[in-house]
């Protein structure tokens, strides 16, 4: 590490491991130890430190709160059966915070920083990382404006923090989904690719009217003409169509999520033939009716692998194919923990050990 990038560390006095039941883990409620924080003035990153858990003193003023420049990445870390800590593909996750950070007028944030503020704070949390097949340590990577200025421009300072906690599954049950066909999640030419805090506020609105009426998330469609299915908000959406599988491609209205392209990888090694192209609400609904929709499937790091039970369109339920008779979304569920829990060899590079 350079000079400039030297780190501090400051422990807690006392840990709060004891306190948590992991075999009952609610998702984003518990924190561990210690957090990394890192400050960007003058056009550069400094004051890298590791620190205990604590809540920040922000200015009413300060520029993110009113003007949302705000960013965020999630991705785990899993432990093997020989007590390593291995990172899913984290490189990516760096990538793609920068992606966001530019379309959001923030700073870059080095290789350097991002990685080593990730590796000291694992390895002061390393009792932190559950060792159960279904648990892993989330890791939420996040950079905010932190200019004390009211008025429309670019913060000059920001914050890049990472904290960390324990999770088990983000959702308990096959989720059941609407296809939402009046509000817009995304346009081109917006900020749909980013991982920027007001995508997901935008969202809240609709998901909660879907949520009343029983389902646990939207499925969002084009913004122009609500015909073709774009990414769920938690999760990219695919289905298994006769023995192709099927997802809208990436671009500036659907995240580039790294499980979703993890899934492509392995299915296209597989010989199962893969079509990242538009995907109409018509031709699903179609599939379902004439039985050859035979999965359906979100994929995201907090969701992992999750199987859409039912998919609502137009006021119809459709209940989708039962979930035990889901031979590849099954198999593609077991071979990414193996590699993520370093049971399976590594073919990929995909992981990082601590
Ligand atoms: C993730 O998958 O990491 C996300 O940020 C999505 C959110 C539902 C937790």
């Amino acid at each position: 590490m350079t000079d400039t990038l030297s780190m501090q560390i400051k422990k807690v006095n006392q840990s709060r491991i004891s306190e948590v039941d992991f075999d009952n883990i609610a998702f984003g409620k518990v924190y561990s130890d210690h957090m990394f924080m890192a400050d960007y003035k003058d056009g550069e990153w400094t004051n890298l430190q590791v620190l205990p858990y604590e809540h920040l003193r922000l200015s009413p003023a300060n520029s993110a709160i009113h003007y949302g420049q705000s960013i965020f990445e999630g991705l785990k870390a899993y432990r093997s059966p020989e007590n390593e800590i291995l990172l899913f593909r984290p490189m990516d996750n760096w990538a793609r915070l920068n992606r966001s950070a530019a379309r959001m007028c923030m700073p870059e944030v080095p290789e350097e920083v991002f990685m080593s503020g990730l590796q000291e704070l694992l390895k002061l949390d390393n009792a932190w990382v559950p060792s159960k097949i279904g648990s892993s340590l989330y890791i939420r990577p996040f950079m905010f404006a932190t200019d004390e200025y009211i008025g429309i421009r670019p913060s000059d300072t920001y914050k890049f923090m990472i904290f960390t906690c324990p999770v088990g599954s983000y959702y308990s049950e096959p989720v059941r989904v609407r296809i939402e066909t009046n509000y817009s999640r995304a346009y081109t030419g917006g900020t749909g690719f980013a991982k920027c805090a007001g995508n997901y506020a935008g969202a809240l609105y609709p998901a909660k009217q879907a949520q009343k009426l029983g389902y646990h998330q939207l499925i969002w469609t084009d913004a122009s003409s609500h015909q073709y299915i774009e990414e769920s908000g938690t999760m990219n959406v695919m289905f298994l169509i006769n023995d192709t599988l099927i997802t809208a491609p990436t671009g500036d209205t659907i995240l580039d999520g790294i499980t979703r392209k993890s899934v492509l990888t392995l299915a296209r090694e597989w010989g199962v033939k893969v079509e990242e192209r538009k995907v109409s609400i018509l031709e699903v609904v179609e599939a379902i009716k004439n039985g050859t929709l035979k999965e359906a499937f979100g994929t995201g790091t907090a969701a992992t692998i999750a199987p859409i039970a039912l998919l609502n369109h137009d006021g119809v339920d459709y209940t989708l194919p039962a979930i035990e008779t889901r031979e590849f979304s099954n198999k593609i569920l077991k071979t990414l923990n193996d590699i993520r829990y370093g049971i399976a060899p590594d073919t990929h590079n995909w992981i990082t050990k601590l």
